[in-house]
């Protein structure tokens, strides 16, 4: 499916797309316009990989001079191009170099109980009170059942978390649903093979048993949507109600080790490639 990408962000004219020649500028070649760069002419390669981590910038030049360097599609080996690390896509052995951060992107992991909004009228714990500390307006992409625990991306980039949560980017997400009943072969092929819910079909990307026994199954569930209480929808289906549902995984970002009610920074690797699913 086509995406359709919602407007660009007001005054940011949208970053070079993946694979397209873009505004790529040698080093001797003036440029107009380019905002904030470190000159009139932008800012040089390997200061820009440098500054994001990438490597020194000695090791820099070494990366570019073995052509594992890319500018909007295109293999750079001179030294000294200038780019604009706002505007530019930038990336190291195909891996997407994000721009410098202007916005914050955090991942929380939310316990059951708490609510998938940033204010309550009734006064539930709510994801706010997870990252209490931080005071920059968040946005919430997505939700979670108030039952359901697990990861959810909080931003105050709002381009970003309106595509992120967009179903044309059709970005997968992992379900560990831990579920009533041994779930036996054929309930397996029954989720496998997709199923009508009442508000239409639903056909996951995954269905994979993780392990069986004392009266309950845990299985594995990755969707490319999202619709309310969907995956509690899909098992009691097939005659396995959910017992507990998390969210370990949304695209390239896991859960991993990351303690309940606790909240990190997306890595520059996981936010790079979420920024080139929603092809920001
Ligand atoms: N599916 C559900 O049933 N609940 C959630 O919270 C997320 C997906």
């Amino acid at each position: 499916m086509t995406p359709t990408p919602p407007d660009p962000r007001p005054g940011r004219p949208p970053r070079g797309q993946k694979g397209r020649p873009g505004p790529v500028r040698d080093a001797d070649q003036t440029v107009p316009d380019v905002p904030d760069a470190d000159g009139p002419e932008g800012v040089r390669l390997q200061k820009v990989l440098a500054a994001a981590g990438v490597a020194s910038r000695r090791a820099s030049e070494e990366l570019i001079d073995r052509g594992r360097v890319e500018v909007n599609g295109r293999v750079v080996r001179e030294q000294g191009l200038r780019v604009d690390p706002e505007r530019d896509v930038i990336r190291v052995d195909g891996a997407r170099i994000p721009p410098p951060r202007r916005h914050v992107y955090l991942v929380v992991n939310k316990p059951r109980g708490v609510v998938s909004t940033l204010s309550d009228p009734e006064g539930r714990p709510t994801l706010a009170d997870l990252v209490e500390r931080r005071r920059e307006r968040l946005f919430h992409v997505g939700r979670l059942d108030t039952d359901t625990e697990g990861l959810i991306i909080l931003t105050n980039d709002g381009e970003f978390a309106h595509r992120l949560a967009h179903p044309s980017y059709e970005i997968p997400k992992t379900y560990l649903a831990e579920v009533d009943g041994v779930v036996d072969p054929g309930a397996l092929k029954r989720l496998r093979g997709g199923l009508v819910l009442d508000d239409g079909p639903v056909h996951p990307d995954k269905v994979t048993l993780t392990s069986t026994g004392a009266g309950k199954s845990l299985v594995e569930v990755t969707l490319h949507e999202g619709r309310n209480h969907i995956v509690r929808r899909m098992f009691d289906a097939v005659g396995h109600p959910v017992r507990r549902l998390s969210r370990i995984r949304i695209g390239p970002v896991r859960l991993g080790q990351l303690a309940q009610g606790a909240s990190r920074e997306l890595t520059s690797k996981e936010l790079g490639e979420l920024l080139d699913a929603v092809q920001l």
